[in-house]
């Protein structure tokens, strides 16, 4: 008979907090009382900053950098130009798909805002100020801004460092600023079916370039220790031992002399995935000049230069019978990748998951081309909040059903309705090739329509549009339905790597005897709460108390090998890891608690913190007894301690889905648009934090509120970027931000250990569509049938002025 107090099994699961539990974020104590620690906040002595010099021009050619005047300025140490960087290759760098990108302009500049030169100084001001002497004489060269005229044949030549080289990383280029083609499906099939359908729709979609516009920019501290022959890097990496192997590629330091660390992150989005010149400038300049180097970027290079996401041109094709049933569906992209082909997608994958564009949909037969070329913007082609190019495929599949809808003058929610894939048919294989694990999508949209009530939301449409015509009203109502299903947690490793690296991920678990824990992870947070919420998958799993229980990430002396945090795979991937390193620890406990208790292993079973002898519940061992018994007790058979790590490569990806519905007044003499509700159904399958997923449920509506209502990083004709400070980006505060439902239904991932599907990402994958057929909804009565996003006053007044309906 155990000595100690039994409490219930109720107080029990209460006190470890673990899975389900809305356990307060642990991190927000540093972080709301300005303890965090990011890398602008690391400070070495001897420290020198290093700051960029950069194209004013899109295309120019480089006659002359003179330095005179900037290495004059007091406190200038070096100044590195690409000649400086040849002797050590450095010069251009391997991008994460396949092409090499400039680390200093090499004789040309290929985009404004690209870097020519880094400075280096004792201080971030003599930097700055020697940045503006630094003299570049250029030579104007005929910028390429519009990609529909990339392929032109008297298009200007961007990349000359490749004008011969027509064997792509990705497969035959079709002209000297094409980059690939890429395709899924059957084309040949899908084009039939579309003949033979009773309706075609076709719609050119286009998914603006936007920014993630983390509040923290991207920077690095590089430390080269030439006694020890160590390189630490201190920098905003979402995938920390990525980029070590990648340093070990590039340079001659061995792995194991390269420590990387991404301290706090303040955001990422997908921002902080690429490798930029930043970063490989402060760690040549620390290698040779051998002492710290720090580079931070400022707002305006962080949205001109350090990556962009989406650009995608997408023409949709979509048939269906006359009933509605969806026949086909073909689509044809054309993605601006701008200068150099940067973007961050799995190897395999030269245009993401782009073809999970069937979305939520049965469409038995589909087929979808990407063409990427180059142009002369900022490169990149990060996925922003998004599952590499998922978001682009869903926008375009909702809209389309959308476009659907109206012509066969079928009411949108009833359109996708009929097309749902069906509860049954699930594990689904798509047209374009993708299992979906699980989903109930007909459960969750009926929720959906019904907590709005849909029904009298479009009779008030109805009345809404009466009431305008007669003249008694000057706003028009929309409504915008959008149900999207994401694919998130890459892997598999047989699919999924970047740069030749492996998508698994990993959990190491140290417990110590006295019954607390600390967990590192391959994975790293940037605001999603990983050290709150992978401490409950733990607790559940090991019946320790969440707050027991240290998660540690982002450290590559210390974390087990991973590819890091974006895609929404942290949960589905080292989740999972997480869960089996767990439950190795459990197996152990497990041998330990029945030699305690004098029975077999199999004769003991689990139950919330502890093992209990079967039949015999008040027989039994705590798991803190148990930790300290694997210390400290010589068990026969067993090694002392209790350790546990777990690689984990995923069977399959997960697949969240979601309804969302947003209500919208436009006032159509001024463009606004006022957003009078939203409502969100996420389905993540298991929930291990109500309130971090509502946190991230928020955050994503309203960055989704931003792309489709504001955001877009335009070009002039000359080049130019027009929304390259906050002046004209939109980042949306309090004010423009409107109440949020959220709602939910579970349906568990049948292979993930905890059933659990990745979240971060769906509200803005579901958002944007349900902002945009909103505002495309309130006009449709009219005859309009699409109109470009971003959905801003000035546009929205100026389609509300092309059909003849302002005052
Ligand atoms: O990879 P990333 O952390 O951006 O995305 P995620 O896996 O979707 O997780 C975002 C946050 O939501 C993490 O703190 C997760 O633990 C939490 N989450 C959750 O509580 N339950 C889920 N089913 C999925 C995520």
């Amino acid at each position: 008979m155990n000595e100690q107090s039994n409490p219930s099994a109720a107080e029990r699961v209460e006190k470890l907090q673990g899975m389900g539990s809305c356990r307060k974020r642990v991190e927000d104590a540093r972080f709301t009382q300005g303890k965090g620690n990011y890398v602008d906040d690391i400070k070495l002595p001897g420290m020198l900053f290093g700051d960029f010099v950069r194209s004013s021009y899109g295309h120019a050619r480089i006659k002359s950098i003179n330095k005179e005047a900037a290495l004059a300025v007091p406190g200038v140490v070096a100044i590195l130009t690409a000649d400086d960087l040849k002797p050590f290759d450095l010069h251009y760098m391997p991008t994460l798909a396949g092409d090499v990108q400039a680390v200093l302009a090499d004789e040309k500049v290929l985009f404004q805002g690209q870097e020519i030169a880094f400075v280096v100084a004792e201080d971030r001001y003599a930097a700055a100020d020697a940045v503006e002497l630094v003299e570049v004489e250029y030579e104007e060269l005929p910028v390429l801004v519009d990609a529909f005229k990339a392929m032109d044949e008297d298009a200007p030549l961007l990349r000359e460092d490749i004008k011969d080289k027509m064997d792509g990383a990705h497969g035959p280029r079709k002209h000297h600023n094409h980059i690939f083609f890429w395709e899924e499906g059957d084309k040949e099939g899908t084009n039939k079916a579309l003949e033979n359908s009773d309706v075609v729709v076709e719609e050119l979609i286009y998914y603006p370039r936007v920014h993630p516009n983390p509040l923290e920019t991207c920077g690095c501290v590089a430390s080269m220790d030439k006694i020890n022959g160590k390189l630490t890097i201190w920098g905003t990496f979402q995938a920390p031992h990525a980029v070590r192997t990648v340093v070990a590629l590039i340079t001659p330091l061995e792995e194991h002399n390269i420590r990387i660390i991404s301290p706090d992150i303040g955001g990422g989005f997908g921002n902080k995935v690429g490798v930029y010149p930043g970063y490989i400038c402060a760690a040549a300049a620390s290698i040779v000049i051998g002492v710290p180097i720090k580079w931070v970027e400022d707002k305006i290079e962080n949205l001109t230069s350090t990556a962009f996401a989406r650009d995608y041109h997408m023409t949709g094709k979509i048939g269906a019978t006359k009933d509605g049933i969806i026949t086909a569906l073909d689509c044809h992209v054309l993605a601006d990748h701008g200068a150099f082909d940067a973007c961050a997608d799995p190897t395999k994958f030269p245009a993401g998951f782009f073809s999970i564009c069937t979305g939520s949909y049965d469409i038995p037969i589909a087929h979808c081309g990407v063409d990427g070329v180059y142009t002369n913007k900022a490169p990149g082609g990060v996925a922003y909040r998004c599952s590499f190019r998922v978001t682009e495929a869903a926008y375009m599949i909702e809209r389309m059903i959308d476009v659907l809808a109206r012509k066969l003058e079928m009411d949108p929610a009833e359109l996708r309705m009929k097309n749902f894939i069906k509860k049954e048919q699930f594990p689904y294989t798509s047209a374009l090739g993708w299992e979906y694990d699980s989903g109930d999508y007909h459960t969750a949209m009926n929720k959906a329509l019904d907590a709005v009530d849909y029904k009298a939301l479009r009779t008030e449409q109805l009345e809404n549009r009466a009431a305008f015509e007669r003249g008694n009203s000057r706003s028009l109502m929309g409504v915008g339905v959008a149900f999207f299903t994401e694919i998130v947690g890459a892997g598999p490793v047989k699919n999924c790597d970047i740069l030749g690296l492996g998508m698994f991920d990993s959990c190491e678990i140290r417990i110590h005897p006295t019954g607390s824990a600390t967990a590192r992870l391959g994975t790293i947070s940037q605001g999603q709460g990983h050290a709150t919420t992978f401490a409950q998958i733990l607790a559940t799993e090991i019946g320790l108390p969440a707050e027991n229980i240290t998660v540690e990430e982002g450290d590559t002396d210390t974390a087990p090998y991973g590819l890091g945090t974006y895609g929404s795979r942290s949960t589905p991937v080292a989740g999972a890891a997480a869960a089996m390193a767990g439950r190795k620890i459990r197996a152990k406990a497990q041998m330990i608690a029945a030699y305690l208790l004098e029975v077999h292993d199999d004769d003991v079973e689990w139950d919330i913190d502890r093992f209990q002898v079967k039949g015999n519940p008040e027989k039994f061992k705590t798991m803190q007894e148990l930790c300290f018994a694997a210390y400290n007790q010589a068990i026969p058979g067993l090694e002392p301690g209790l350790e546990a790590v777990s690689y984990y490569d995923p069977p399959n990806m997960t697949y969240p889905f979601g309804a969302y519905i947003c209500v919208v007044d436009i006032d159509v003499d001024t463009g606004v648009v006022d957003v009078r509700r939203f409502y969100a159904l996420d389905d993540c399958g298991t929930r291990i934090n109500p309130m971090v997923i509502e946190g991230q449920i928020h955050g994503g509506l309203t960055e989704a509120l931003a792309i489709a209502m504001g955001q877009e990083i335009a070009y002039d004709d000359l080049g130019n970027v027009k929304g390259g400070s906050l002046m004209d980006f939109f980042l949306p505060t309090a004010v423009e931000t409107p109440e949020w439902e959220t709602d939910h239904t579970t349906t568990p991932s049948p292979h993930h250990p905890i059933g659990a599907k990745g979240v971060g990402e769906s509200p803005n994958v579901g958002g944007v569509p349900a902002f945009s057929n909103a505002v495309n909804d309130a006009f449709a009565h009219l005859g309009l049938t699409h109109t470009q996003m971003p959905h801003d006053h000035w546009r929205v007044w100026k389609t509300a002025q092309r059909l003849g309906i302002t005052g």
